[in-house]
């Protein structure tokens, strides 16, 4: 196996971020960086290393306290041009956005292969999915436009209801999806009115690079900020400020915890996160076994199991975990290993120190008493894993009890469902569940039983957040908020309203027919 790029794809120019965008100003920075390298290796003589593919600004805490500065004058109390500005406006500059990234495609896709190691397919399909999102937000958003363009009239009071920003934002993505988590919460926060400060995550950091003159042309100054550096640094004194109107989180329910806990008035945070999940795959004895093992190889493999709704345990019925693990071992087998830039399924892991954490959920199961079943698994080239399939694993182990986010899966058999509804309602995730059988009445009782222990139950299929106007969110520790193309907007937004006792009827007339204020109109966008 060859750790080259394999022809004709090259290792792309190194691309060294300088600046940051704070106040509409895109800032040079000639201070200490980070160096971004690839898990995709490159040899040298005598060894390997991860390729070099550029550097962004490692800040320090001031620049983070300055954008944030920025982003609070910009909504100056709610009175700032951006959140007062008409829903028109802000749907012409969010249409100009996305007018500016689309050219933009081909370059952020080979820079989310290089530095996430994300297969090239899936790569254009991120970006592909997010610039539809966009697009679907701002549809979605006149629609909440048009909902409040009108005026009801309850018990003798004439009342006006909109959804107005919440105000200052501090966005923090994940490195799985860097562009599609982010924009999916920054784009609609920012729509909403709100202004915000942006950090990118460690990894998948370097696309934002090319983004950042659409950002800085298409929105006035002061409404979004981004800011490289450690989340430490940079994100621990903007909380403290007690200035943050909204955290907006992908990641982990510690990061998320540490960092409301800085801020000194926590329950003013509106806290809009997509957290860690463990979500279980269960099959029951009648399920069609072609279809439960398509499903668990997609849903446990796709991009080396780093996604917060890939299936990460398999409980599988005593009379079918024969045929089913045997099956299942076989497809997972079948995966290829190898680069992202020739699609292959599983791709070097950018966190550095992964594959060492996967060997240890897999030593410790083993001394429990598991055993690597499909005979790829657990083989390691470089910074790659071939998927570990691990059963029968005890309960007291880690691989168990963690979100493992990474190419090693546990399989437990049952006999009772009861066992199964017991370990999901004492685990702290509630995602989402995948349930495969064909017989009516078992599905519908699973659903009745799983329905109020996480938030979506996947009949045959694999857990997945598409499509993006379903609602996506989790119980306990997996979110906060809901998120979709509709209620991304109502998370980053709270109900406000106009009234007054029906004798003011003249009042309200004549404000709406001078087109005296932006919230009391009845405008219709179309
Ligand atoms: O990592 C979490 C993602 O939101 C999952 O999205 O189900 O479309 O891969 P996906």
């Amino acid at each position: 196996m060859t750790h080259q790029p394999p022809a004709p794809y090259n290792v792309p120019s190194v691309l060294h971020g300088t600046r940051f965008l704070v106040n509409g100003h895109l800032e040079s920075w000639t201070g200490p960086s980070s160096e971004v390298r690839s898990p995709i290796m490159t040899e040298l003589d005598g060894g390997t290393e991860r390729t070099l593919l550029g550097s962004v600004p490692d800040l320090p805490a001031e620049e983070g306290i300055r954008a944030l500065e920025a982003a609070c004058d910009a909504y100056d109390h709610g009175r700032g041009q951006w959140p007062s500005s008409s829903a028109s406006d802000r749907i012409e500059a969010m249409e100009k956005f996305i007018s500016l990234i689309e050219p933009k495609r081909d370059q952020v896709a080979e820079l989310l292969m290089w530095e996430i190691g994300k297969k090239r397919s899936d790569a254009e399909k991120e970006f592909d999915r997010t610039i539809v999102y966009l697009k679907d937000t701002i549809e979605e958003y006149k629609n909440l436009h048009r909902e409040g363009s009108h005026i009801s009239q309850v018990s003798g009071v004439l009342a006006q209801i909109r959804r107005g920003p919440l105000g200052v934002v501090l966005c923090l993505g994940p490195f799985n999806y860097p562009l599609n988590e982010t924009f999916c919460v920054l784009l609609p926060a920012i729509l909403m009115g709100n202004t915000c400060v942006f950090k990118p995550a460690k990894y998948g950091v370097l696309l934002m690079v090319p983004l950042l003159e659409a950002f800085a042309e298409s929105f006035p100054p002061g409404v979004v900020n981004i800011v490289f550096g450690r989340g430490r640094t940079l994100a621990s004194p903007i909380m403290q400020s007690g200035r943050v109107d909204v955290l907006a989180l992908i990641g982990n329910s510690k990061s998320s915890n540490a960092l409301i806990s800085q801020h000194p008035k926590p329950n003013r945070v509106r806290q809009v996160l997509g957290l860690e999940a463990k979500n279980p795959a269960v099959v029951f004895p009648d399920a069609d076994l072609e279809l439960a093992v398509k499903e668990c190889v997609k849903g446990a493999w796709s991009f080396n199991g780093q996604r917060c709704t890939a299936l990460k345990v398999v409980y599988v019925h005593k009379d079918i975990r024969e045929k089913f693990l045997e099956a299942f071992a076989r497809a997972t087998d079948n995966l290829v290993m190898g680069s992202p830039l020739v699609d292959a399924d599983i791709t070097p892991l950018p966190e550095v120190g992964k594959v060492e954490a996967m060997q240890a959920y897999i030593d410790e199961a083993v001394q429990k008493g598991a055993s690597v079943i499909n005979g790829r698994g657990g083989t390691v080239e470089g910074n790659m894993m071939f998927p570990a399939i691990l059963y029968p694993v005890d309960r007291d182990t880690a691989i168990f009890k963690e979100e493992q986010f990474g190419p090693v899966c546990p399989v437990l058999e049952f006999d009772d469902f009861h066992d199964v509804l017991k370990d999901i309602a004492e685990s702290d995730y509630g995602q989402q569940v995948s349930v495969f059988t064909a017989n009516h009445e078992t599905a519908g009782r699973a659903i009745d039983q799983l329905v109020n222990q996480v938030c979506r139950v996947n009949l045959n299929a694999t857990c997945q957040r598409g499509p993006d106007t379903l609602p996506f969110t989790g119980r306990k520790d997996s979110a906060v908020s809901t998120l979709s193309v509709k209620a991304a907007l109502r998370s980053f937004s709270i109900r406000t309203l106009v009234a007054c006792n029906a004798s003011q009827k003249d009042l309200v007339e004549g404000i709406v027919a001078g087109g005296h204020s932006e919230f009391s109109s009845m405008n219709y966008l179309l």
